[in-house]
């Protein structure tokens, strides 16, 4: 049955659609040495025109669109609600960051790599005691700790996320006001925040929700405020093959290009005053190395797709990284006083 899916899959989703699923629907564990060495390696001319030429352009937004009517909170769930005791296995353990750290040298370990990201993105905060701060996509509550570990202030912080099992860790580990809300469809008190920022969150908001989404958050912020963000997007306008792969790891998440980024943010009357583009690379293959390690406590804590999904995702990301199709950017946005 799984070969006979490949045809099939290659002739709707793609080729590299189909390649992945039927490596991650591999009854046993993957062999990590085969599956970062296929996932990664460069891809002879046809087979590279291949996946990049299928589906065919025009087709993908539909696709695409039939693909996501489900609603966020399934998507979110799918992805995140698996075990916090799995993502332990393979993130910093001090932070718990599932997004990408600054490695300042290769030899630094994950924990070093992620203190530094953490310590940039305080710097570009800069928060004060007393200011009201919201992070939109809190995961386990990671840059909270690290604000809070600066200011002392927790009362004042307050995280938004769609996964139960964030929630619950937080509950259990952190305090910190965590909900279980839409960032997107919730409504916001008019200057309720001295700053917003959000960390890895905006690649799940859809192209057509964005400039409303910017509008509502300008809003929300207090004259003089401002807006911190960290994200991936893609480099340019196109929608390449590989979004239709990404609904096989985030379903109902689709990323918008980097100009369509700047044109709702400055839309909705942001003055961007920071920008700098960063790694993600070496994050992924440290997140790779630090699962393998752990493959068979992994093993007792998910099933074997689940396993296998997420070791397929760390070089598919890999490679769109290294082939300059994603990009990742850090912005702090000011709105006008
Ligand atoms: C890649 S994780 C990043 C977590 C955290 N910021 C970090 O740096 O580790 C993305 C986070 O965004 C949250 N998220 C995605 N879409 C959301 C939405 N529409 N509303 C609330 N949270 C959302 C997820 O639940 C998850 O916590």
């Amino acid at each position: 049955m799984r070969p006979l899916l490949v045809p099939l899959e290659a002739l709707v989703y793609g080729p590299s659609y189909a390649y992945l699923n039927y490596k991650i629907r591999s009854p046993t564990p993957l062999d990590h040495d085969t599956v970062w060495r296929d996932l990664t390696f460069d891809l002879p001319p046809l087979a590279d025109w291949l996946r990049n030429s299928w589906p065919i352009g025009p087709v993908r937004p539909l696709l695409l669109r039939a693909k996501i009517k489900q609603d966020h909170v399934l998507g979110i769930a799918d992805h995140y609600d698996v075990s916090n005791d799995f993502y332990e296995l393979f993130l910093d353990r001090r932070y718990m960051f599932y997004t990408c750290a600054d490695f300042h040298h290769p030899d630094e370990t994950i924990e070093e790599a992620q203190q530094h990201k953490a310590d940039h993105i305080l710097g570009l905060i800069d928060p004060k005691p007393g200011q009201r701060i919201l992070e939109l996509g809190c995961g386990w509550g990671a840059m909270l700790k690290r604000i809070c570990e600066h200011t002392g202030d927790k009362d004042n912080l307050h995280g938004l996320t769609l996964s139960k099992e964030q929630v619950d860790y937080n509950n259990q580990h952190n305090g910190f006001h965590v909900e279980f809300d839409n960032f997107i469809t919730r409504t916001y008190q008019p200057e309720s925040y001295d700053t917003i920022y959000s960390i890895g969150a905006w690649e799940h908001v859809r192209p057509d929700e964005i400039a409303p989404l910017c509008n509502k958050l300008y809003d929300a912020i207090k004259p003089g405020g401002k807006l911190v963000k960290h994200f991936f997007c893609r480099s340019t306008d196109d929608l390449f093959a590989t979004a239709v792969c990404s609904q096989l790891y985030f379903p109902g998440s689709i990323g918008s290009s980097y100009r369509a980024h700047v044109e709702a943010f400055e839309g909705a009357g942001f003055r961007i005053t920071h920008r700098s583009i960063h790694d993600y690379r070496p994050t992924l293959r440290a997140w790779f190395d630090r699962l393998v390690e752990s493959r068979e406590r992994a093993l007792e804590l998910v099933d074997v797709r689940t396993y296998n999904r997420q070791l397929t995702f760390f070089p598919a990301s890999w490679r769109y990284f290294h082939e300059g199709r994603g990009m990742l950017v850090r912005w702090v946005m000011e709105k006008q006083g």
